[in-house]
């Protein structure tokens, strides 16, 4: 049986004190699901205060992004080999960082090359545009994206290691989510291609305005294998609603 995994994207959102709050409720309301895992992605500053708030739980701790150097002369920039210390998960590709600023796809690909020659598990994130999509371009973006993420690893990466969050650009904070069949259908793609390209099979997660309402027909989908939630995962009761749905809610592999 697939493992479903639901990830809380926090975005740019919450002091310190409101996270360490947010996380506490999370943990109570989440409690130790079965057959599901559960993590949350705040801001940087956050990951220590974390760390501790969260130790003994079942939740699991992320960051937002990662550099794809391990020291040295990159202002601002946070390494792999720190956030190793203090969590397990590291986004990259994220669509906000490709458009907002100006994030390559080569630059997605070392970050995830450098992140799990760390031993961080990645989540990649990849989506089309509107304009993509309107013009019949979904499968050949996310190709494209996918095929720059895995360029430049160097060891065959381990399926446990990393998943592939799907989100559509235009489904992110829009409360327009994509429907169960389009998420299906894409994420049912990037499994084929990725084992026909890179011979590894890992999770396809949906991500873009999930919600306690929408979650459950999409986790129903054979190839949608959890979520990475924005806005939902910032309101504790709804975060673990989508929880929930997944551990209950998976269809047989
Ligand atoms: P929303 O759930 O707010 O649409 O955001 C999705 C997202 O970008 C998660 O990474």
């Amino acid at each position: 049986m697939t493992v479903p995994l639901v990830a809380g994207n926090w975005k740019m959102n919450t002091t310190v004190a409101e996270g360490i709050a947010l996380a506490r409720s999370v943990r109570e309301l989440v409690g130790s699901p079965r057959d599901v895992e559960v993590a949350v992605l705040p801001p940087f500053t956050h990951l220590w205060a974390l760390r501790d708030e969260l130790a003994g739980s079942a939740i699991q701790l992320g960051a937002q992004d990662v550099f794809w150097e391990l020291a040295g002369a990159y202002t601002g920039e946070v390494s792999a080999a720190t956030l190793v210390e203090v969590c397990g998960w590291a986004l990259v590709g994220h669509s906000e960082r490709r458009h907002l600023l100006g994030e390559s796809d080569e630059a997605v690909g070392r970050k995830f090359a450098c992140a799990s020659a760390t031993g961080l598990r990645v989540i990649v994130a990849v989506g089309e545009t509107e304009e993509d999509r309107d013009a019949g371009a979904t499968f050949s973006v996310v190709d494209r994206q996918l095929d720059a993420a895995f360029a430049p690893l160097i060891a065959q990466p381990d399926p446990d290691g990393f998943v592939i969050a799907y989100e559509p650009v235009w489904a992110i904070g829009t409360g327009r989510t994509a429907t169960p069949e389009q998420a299906q259908e894409v994420c049912a793609h990037i499994k084929q291609h990725l084992r026909e390209r890179a011979n590894t099979s890992p999770r396809a997660l949906y991500g873009g305005s999930v919600t306690a309402a929408n979650a459950a027909e999409l986790f129903a989908e054979r190839d949608i294998d959890g979520a990475l939630v924005g806005g939902a995962s910032l309101r504790a009761e709804e975060f673990s609603a989508i929880v929930r749905a997944a551990a209950g809610g998976m269809p047989e592999a």
